[in-house]
């Protein structure tokens, strides 16, 4: 018999898959990290399940504990899929722009969800990040996540999607490319690759309304350059800890209507249906097109999956009103 002990025994070696229609412009290899096969739907059940087990090593987050996090859906699905296991009480608070399926979906799995505004500062006691260190203040036996500074979470795909890609592309990737929020992806997959072959070029996706272009072209934290954005999952009015600037080459910013739209072009041109960062992924990727030769093999990194998004980028009503389609 061949089977898991358990769902978290599920997570990772997710497969890598040739993109074909939208890359057909580009001269190279243009291959997906497809990580919406994790039990959770997205990448982020990788770094979840690290960083609660740290912790349990750790003495932090002891039997019967309660895990607090601000979470944009992704990281809370990964967190309570490791609490129903594992045994823990799981709360998220979440900002008001995310999906309501994302909300549902936490709901679904056992979890507590405290909705926050989005439009207020991360220091304005409103603020997701705010009300997480609150509540991991007042409730008893209780542990802060913070995906934002935790090395766990960059440590988790160091250890696992960044040997993964190197093995399923034989050593062979020359490029990676990938949205960045917290920057646990980027700075431990770009880590892990660059020790590897220090000729690999890692690139970041941002979106505008976020500082980490200008930060890392500049080392300037420019406020002109936050304001509220619709693209979910990437970009940041933060510097967090998890974001490595040093093995980042370069960062592109993907505007909301485009990654919108590219997040229907993967569905109905690929056949691959996933999150909205997906989108801007892809999008991004076509725009430093110049940066790519014939034999070069470009990993594409999907955090999520597009079930998450049937209320926004897979409604045309709503991509009609914020003008996106016709
Ligand atoms: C859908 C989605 N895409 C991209 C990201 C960014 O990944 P990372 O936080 O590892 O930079 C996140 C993180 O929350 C996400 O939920």
């Amino acid at each position: 018999m061949e089977y898991a002990n358990n769902i978290l025994e599920t997570i990772g070696k997710t497969p890598l898959v040739k993109l074909n229609s939208l890359t057909a412009e580009l001269p190279c290899l243009v291959l997906a990290k497809y990580e919406t096969f994790n039990p959770g739907n997205s990448v982020k059940d990788r770094m979840a399940l690290q960083m609660v087990e740290d912790a349990e090593v750790a003495g932090i987050l002891k039997p019967g504990g309660t895990i607090i996090e601000g979470t944009s859906g992704n990281t809370g699905m990964g967190l309570a899929l490791a609490a129903v296991v594992k045994g823990y009480k799981m709360i998220c608070v979440i900002s008001d722009k995310q999906s309501k399926e994302k909300i549902d979906i936490l709901k679904a799995v056992g979890s507590e969800v405290h909705v926050c505004p989005t439009d207020v500062a991360p220091e304005d006691p409103r603020s997701y990040y705010s009300t997480a260190k609150r509540l991991s203040k007042e409730i008893p036996n209780s542990w802060y996540v913070n995906q934002y500074d935790n090395p766990s979470n960059c440590k988790a795909h160091y250890l696992s999607t960044g040997p993964e890609i190197w093995e399923q592309t034989d050593g062979k990737v020359t490029h990676f490319v990938v949205g960045v929020g917290t920057g646990g992806t980027i700075s431990g997959v770009g880590s892990y690759l660059k020790q590897q072959n220090p000729n690999v070029k890692v690139w970041g996706i941002d979106t505008y309304g976020s500082v980490f272009k200008k930060y890392h072209e500049t080392g300037i934290f420019d406020e002109n350059e936050i304001y509220p954005y619709v693209t979910e999952g990437i970009g940041e009015d933060i510097l967090p800890k998890n974001v490595n600037f040093g093995i980042i080459d370069g960062f592109t910013k993907v505007t909301d209507k485009d990654a919108a739209v590219y997040t229907q072009r993967l569905a109905k041109e690929e056949g691959m249906f996933l999150g909205n960062s997906a989108g801007a992924a892809i999008k991004g990727l076509l725009q430093l097109k110049e940066h790519f030769s014939k034999d070069d093999v470009v990993v594409v990194l999907f955090h999520d999956h597009g079930s998450r998004y049937v209320g926004k980028m897979f409604n045309d009503d709503w991509m009609r009103e914020k003008g996106y389609i016709d």
